[in-house]
């Protein structure tokens, strides 16, 4: 079976992390000083702080810009659960508005009618690797006083009018395995505030700023220097990581430009960091998928039950009617994609996905 995700690591991963094991400084130390401000000069941003994973880099966010009981923030559900879980831990309440059905991204147009007094963020979410219209979403928030949180944790270094994801609100970024870079686990906070900046410092490692004075209540959200070590590595890959995700975009797009479905759109001004290939198949989905898998490649659905539908969500009576979130969890498949590849396997995934859409196509497939 040909994974949907592979990451990419190998003896550059192995010997750093061996050297950290050799300097006896394990958890955070100077890799994740030195891999802050390396993202930082990446990003485009005066200030990164690591966190133990992209859920707790949101929470962090949230919980330090004083979000809670009372609040609402705007948010989408189709997305993985971790944004309004981030949401949710801090006692406020997600607000999910539709996506837009060409990008799978935020649709703009649909916050102003979103907004109440009691709206504190707007949470976009740059779904697959592609920078939601952050144009739109900025005017908006400023119109309306309102914070902007990226989450960004699918998107590590995708532009938007030459502007990396992460740098124009409070960006959060996941550092999991299958992401496009990795630490095994890990996060980032970005940021130019340098108030914010110094309190997810503290609020990072729980509260405490000078030795054994805690100044404000915090946690701990630190991450390690063996993983630092390996993001280190991970960074210097990730450009051209991202190059050969591009390469094989464009080989699936070709592959599939004459089926009747539908392909990831990048609006002009974007790139597209591709963390997932997702194609729009249309009613006959499951059955294709089922044949993807018995032709030997991994393919997946992201997401298939949309946040809003979740059990715990509607417990919580945060119902949303989201049809194009809907149709996008009831018509979409993820295809595999990591830098990793081999030419063989590429083939392979455009052969099989062709195969299995031509035997269901005229059952109902979108154009
Ligand atoms: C869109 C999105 N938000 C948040 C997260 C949470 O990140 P993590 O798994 O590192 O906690 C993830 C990744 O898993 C994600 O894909």
């Amino acid at each position: 079976m040909i994974p949907i995700a592979r990451p990419d690591l190998g003896q550059e991963e192995i010997d750093a992390v061996s050297d950290v094991i050799r300097s006896g400084i394990i958890a955070q130390g100077p890799r994740v000083k030195e891999l802050e401000e390396r993202w930082s000069a990446y990003c485009g941003v005066k200030h990164t702080i690591a966190m133990s994973n992209g859920t707790l880099a949101l929470m962090a966010i949230f919980d330090t810009l004083g979000i809670g009981p009372g609040d609402e923030v705007i948010t989408v559900a189709h997305t993985f659960a971790a944004t309004a879980n981030a949401i949710l831990f801090t006692g406020a309440t997600p607000v999910f508005i539709d996506i837009e059905p060409d990008t799978y991204d935020m649709d703009a147009k649909r916050i102003e009618a979103a907004i109440t007094p009691r709206t504190r963020a707007i949470v976009p979410v740059h779904l697959f690797g592609l920078v939601a219209d952050m144009d739109a979403i900025d005017a908006i928030a400023r119109r309306h006083g309102l914070v902007v949180v990226e989450d960004a944790c699918q998107a590590h270094g995708a532009t938007y009018r030459g502007r990396r994801a992460g740098s124009f609100g409070i960006g959060a970024f996941s550092l999991y395995a299958t992401k496009n870079m990795t630490t095994a686990e890990g996060g980032f906070v970005t940021t130019n505030d340098d108030a914010l900046a110094d309190r997810l410092r503290v609020y990072r490692n729980q509260g405490m700023r000078a030795r054994y004075q805690f100044e404000s209540l915090g946690y701990n959200f630190r991450l390690t220097d063996l993983a630092a070590a390996i993001g280190l590595v991970q960074l210097a890959k990730l450009d051209r990581n991202t190059a050969r995700r591009q390469a094989i975009a464009a080989a699936y797009d070709e592959g599939f430009a004459d089926l009747p479905v539908g392909r990831p759109t990048v609006p002009d001004g974007r790139t597209h960091v591709y963390h997932q290939y997702t194609l729009d198949v249309g009613p006959e989905r499951d059955a294709i998928l089922a044949d993807l898998r018995a032709g030997g490649v991994g393919a997946d659905i992201y997401y298939p039950i949309p946040v809003h539908k979740q059990v715990y969500i509607q417990e919580r009576g945060l119902h949303a009617d989201l049809p194009v979130t809907d149709h996008a969890a009831a018509s979409t498949i993820a295809l595999p994609m990591f830098p990793g590849m081999s030419e063989e396997d590429r083939a392979t995934v455009i052969r099989v996905v062709r195969e299995a859409v031509l035997a269901h196509a005229g059952v109902g497939a979108t154009a």
